[in-house]
């Protein structure tokens, strides 16, 4: 199975192969635990006002590609502009790239997305990278090297996979063009992520059909608890999909900064396809996207990471690229960048 986020029809195909490859690999490794405390803002506050974010690239559609037929991968613009808007700036992480590379981007950046899309979580370079980057961040996070990463969709997927030592736990359901509301569990309360929301934002979240939500494969509570991936992550809220499954639609890890949302919070500000017309504009709904990037932003700002000079750090960055409009053929990405 992938955490196919995709808008894209191959997706049936390539749900089969990636069954198929699962059931040829059913290891079972128990889920990575750890006792370590969750590092704390006062001992991380060192207060990085210059907050560098890498965002994982990866293969585009077929119909993304018709767009530039020469790309390896592509990053929506959506989510630069996202984390952009809160003061950090963006680096673009490249896939099928050798160790090295994601290893000198690592000690380089403040923080990981890992955006939504339509790649295999087994078999792309999108996958391959993602599990690279997750490992150097819990190593560096083991060392008392602050490092947070955040996966939205399939990156919240991916994310849930990769914790549960490449085993996925995830079942099919239907929340395609679908703006639901967030139902916050216990441990909400006390999270970091949800803890000291604006009381407005929380109304809005829980209230409002605020969340945008484009996945057909879903982690139920029941499947946390199964698989263990409970003692790695705390569920802190739920949707329901069109039949009304409950599925886990934010987690928080236990012990390190990493966050997932199953929803879209890149949408509500920044994606306007003619098709997405579930996609939630109101104030409301606004407010509460940019929320999301507001605390990763702020986390990232505890991290100490850099280039080692300016020229290093501006031959990486995204102004290197230029955004292309894709409403044209994709309903999901108004603007993407691409990468060769
Ligand atoms: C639990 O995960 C398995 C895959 O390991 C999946 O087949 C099943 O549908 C899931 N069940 C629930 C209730 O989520
Ligand atoms: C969509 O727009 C892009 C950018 O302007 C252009 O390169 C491409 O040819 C267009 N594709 C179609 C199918 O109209
Ligand atoms: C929007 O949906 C229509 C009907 O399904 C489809 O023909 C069209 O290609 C879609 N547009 C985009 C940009 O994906």
């Amino acid at each position: 199975m992938s955490g196919m986020c995709s808008h894209f029809g191959l997706a049936a195909l390539v749900l089969y192969l990636l069954t198929v490859d699962v059931l040829a690999n059913p290891r079972s490794i128990p889920v990575q635990r750890t006792t370590r405390l969750h590092p704390n803002s006062i001992r991380y506050n060192v207060n990085n006002n210059r907050p560098i974010i890498g965002i994982l690239s990866q293969e585009p559609s077929k119909s993304m590609a018709s767009v530039s037929p020469e790309s390896v991968s592509y990053i929506a613009a959506s989510y630069v502009k996202w984390l952009e808007g809160q003061g950090a700036r963006v680096v673009p992480i490249r896939i099928n790239q050798p160790d090295s590379y994601y290893k000198a981007i690592f000690n380089s950046i403040n923080g990981l997305l890992i955006p939504g899309g339509g790649a295999s979580l087994v078999t792309s370079g999108y996958g391959r990278a993602g599990s690279i980057l997750y490992d150097l961040s819990i190593e560096a996070n083991n060392n008392g090297d602050f490092f947070p990463v955040w996966g939205t969709c399939l990156g919240f997927e991916l994310l849930l996979y990769l914790s549960a030592a490449k085993k996925n736990y995830l079942t099919s359901c239907e929340s395609y063009n679908r703006a639901s509301t967030l139902k916050f569990l216990p441990d909400a309360s006390t999270s970091h992520l949800y803890q000291r929301a604006p009381d407005g934002v929380l109304k809005t979240l829980s209230k409002e059909k605020s969340t945008s939500n484009f996945h057909h494969w879903c982690m139920t509570r029941e499947n946390m608890t199964m698989s263990n991936l409970d003692k790695f992550y705390r569920p802190l809220a739920t949707s329901t999909d069109d039949s009304g499954l409950e599925f886990v639609a934010t987690i928080e890890a236990v012990n390190y900064p990493i966050w997932g949302v199953q929803f879209h919070p890149e949408k509500n500000v920044y994606e306007w396809g003619a098709n997405l017309t579930s996609v939630p504009h109101s104030p409301g709904a606004v407010k509460a996207g940019l929320y999301f990037a507001d605390f990763f932003v702020s986390q990232a700002r505890k991290s100490q990471h850099r280039f080692s000079s300016r020229r290093e750090e501006e031959s990486y960055l995204i102004y290197n690229y230029s955004p292309v409009y894709t409403g044209n053929v994709s309903s999901s990405f108004l603007q993407s960048y691409f990468f060769y």
